[in-house]
């Protein structure tokens, strides 16, 4: 009998879990919508990435932003020295690619996270569903200092 109340115990724990997570995707509306291309990371001055930074556009009569962000040693170019500020409720499409090394862009407390790679685009589209702040920081070891590379999202 107190065999079967653990077991039980623990189904009800996995259950509680699975239902945490598909509350997460479902409450938060954090869908990743994985894409990339490539691009020379010699050459980013000619690309939008020359200009990084926060664009409005408008998409099938809505407005949409798209974020071109820099991962560099050892900083998010914009997101450390200055937060990237977007909107609530509206489609947001990240674009970030690195000139040097690998590095992470991981939004802390939400499932998007990406590797950014020399040479590819690491793209993802969300809708941020309430005015908040994010941290953002890099998972992957990029160096001496990869453990002090952060940065903010500012949700407005
Ligand atoms: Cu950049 Cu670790």
């Amino acid at each position: 009998k107190f065999e079967q109340f653990w077991i039980k115990l623990s189904y009800g724990l996995i259950a509680f879990f699975i239902a945490t997570v598909i509350y997460g995707f479902v409450a938060m509306d954090l869908k990743v919508i994985g894409d990339s291309g490539t691009i020379d990371p010699q050459n980013l001055q000619d690309t939008p990435f020359g200009n990084p930074g926060v664009r409005e556009i408008i998409k099938n009569g809505e407005t949409e932003y798209e974020v071109y962000v820099q991962t560099i040693q050892f900083s998010f170019v914009p997101g450390t020295a200055q937060p990237i500020e977007v909107p609530a409720n509206h489609r947001v499409t990240f674009y970030i690619t690195s000139p040097d090394v690998l590095h992470g862009f991981d939004v802390v407390g939400t499932n998007l996270n990406t590797m950014t790679i020399p040479g590819q685009i690491s793209k993802f589209t969300t809708i941020f569903p309430e005015a908040r702040e994010y941290g953002i920081v890099c998972n992957e070891y990029c160096g001496p200092a990869h453990h002090v590379m952060e940065g903010k999202i500012n949700v407005v």
